[in-house]
């Protein structure tokens, strides 16, 4: 059997042409998107997707039209924190149907394409060896694929909800035409700002894309009972991380096990918690990224 490597030039794919054919569908289905936020961090578990899901929300409440698309193809966790995991993305006129959640927000994951959503993606080689060379440009390929042929229709925002790991940024970047800001997550330890700092290196010595600023989750506790918040990690780091790195410091949500609930359950913690600290610091940073983009169209 013949592999990748016995193959001569494009081996009469036309690889030339089908990916500029793709580069042109994107272009094509992102012109009726005004802002694509990207949200990142190195980190794994510091709530990006957490923090994607309920920014969306709060946008949404706020008269956006919004779009939510889960790039982590092996750890998906938006179209459950959505609610939408049982509704199956169908083959529409113009592209696959994405799921619609509460507040209109439109979502694409690869669990939305599965038979099964708890099945795990496994990339098909002849070989196992083969299959992990692929498996870059295959995760690439399929995210390329989740957002060009999705019939997102009119969107104010399109969110980007990225796996963990610095070189996922690139991923994104490399495929979409323009990124209108990218938002960096992050915990206040030690350990996840020092993975931080790389991905902020990323996202602008490397990238050069424009960055919105970071942003301090499980900044403290919130109890459910008496309202306190108490201290969770040292503080202040995050702060000085911005700093010395240069980008805009976007503020704190604390730890509120009411949003992990409301995550666990399909439901949108700042719709249904409106008044909480955590709620309105997510409100707050909503707000953040609208004045960000209305500058940026000037
Ligand atoms: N501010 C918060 N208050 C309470 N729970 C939170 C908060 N932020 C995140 N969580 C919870 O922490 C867990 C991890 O969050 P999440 O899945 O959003 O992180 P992630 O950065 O997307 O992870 P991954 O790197 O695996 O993609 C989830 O159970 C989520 O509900
Ligand atoms: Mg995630």
């Amino acid at each position: 059997m013949k592999t990748y490597k016995d193959i001569v030039g494009d081996g009469g794919s036309n690889i030339i042409e089908q990916v500029t054919e793709q580069g042109n569908r994107l272009s094509d289905r992102l012109s009726s998107v005004r802002h694509i936020i990207a949200v990142m961090s190195g980190k794994g578990g510091v709530g990006k997707s957490s923090l994607s899901v309920n920014l969306a929300a709060t946008l949404a409440m706020k008269g956006n039209a919004v779009g939510i698309v889960d790039t982590d193809i092996n750890g998906s966790s938006v179209a459950k924190m959505c609610g939408v995991q049982d509704q199956k993305s169908t083959p529409g006129t113009d592209g696959m149907n994405p799921a619609t959640g509460d507040l209109g927000i439109k979502v694409m994951a690869i669990d939305l394409l599965l038979a099964d959503s708890s099945d795990p993606v496994v990339w098909d080689a002849p070989t196992q060896k083969d299959a992990f060379t692929w498996r870059g440009m295959m995760e690439a390929a399929a995210i390329r694929e989740l957002i060009a042929d999705t019939n997102w229709g009119t969107l104010d925002y399109l969110l980007i909800d990225l796996p963990p790991g610095t070189d996922k940024l690139p991923n994104v970047v490399d495929i979409l035409p323009r990124i209108s800001g990218t938002i960096i997550v992050t915990i206040p330890s030690a350990v996840s700002q020092f993975v931080v700092g790389k991905s902020i290196k990323m996202a602008t010595d490397i990238l050069q894309t424009p960055v919105i600023g970071l942003i301090e989750n499980m900044s403290a506790y919130v109890c459910p009972k008496c309202g306190n918040e108490d201290v969770l990690f040292p503080t202040g780091h995050v702060e000085k991380l911005a700093k010395d790195y240069q980008v805009p410091y976007l503020g704190k949500i604390p730890f509120d096990p009411r949003m992990a609930f409301a995550s666990d359950e399909g439901r949108f913690f700042v719709k249904d918690h409106e008044s909480l600290p955590a709620a309105n610091a997510i409100a707050g940073l909503g707000e953040k990224i609208i004045s960000f983009t209305e500058s940026q169209q000037d």
